[in-house]
């Protein structure tokens, strides 16, 4: 079995709702976690427009949207969906063990 070092702690099932994604940080990493259904995902926090915590932001079912302009993500796979966001978001494999998260950030 292999087994790497990138993965990381990064919350309890508890604290990451539906419409309530968490940021955390891992490194120097600003990475969200998103529930989406019972499914768990992670991505950058930081748009790809400018300077904003998408956890501020919108949840509508698998969209994240900026709270700063408004632009869109699809959260499974970090993908840019409307104006003014062009650039996708970068997105983190996530595992739960227990009630546990873990998200695989190369720090
Ligand atoms: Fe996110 Fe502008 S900073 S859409």
């Amino acid at each position: 079995m292999s087994e790497n070092n990138n993965w990381h702690l990064a919350a309890t099932t508890s604290e990451v709702l539906v419409d309530e994604p968490k940021a955390v940080k891992i490194g120097e990493h600003h990475v969200a976690i998103y529930n989406v259904d019972g499914a768990y995902y992670a991505t950058d926090d930081i748009c790809t427009h400018e300077f904003a915590s998408l956890c501020e932001g919108f949840i509508d079912g698998d969209i994240i949207e900026c709270p700063l302009h408004a632009g869109q993500f699809h959260i499974p796979t970090g993908k840019a969906m409307s104006p003014p966001v062009t650039e996708d978001l970068r997105t983190f494999k996530v595992k739960v063990e227990g009630d546990e998260i873990y998200v695989e950030v190369t720090t």
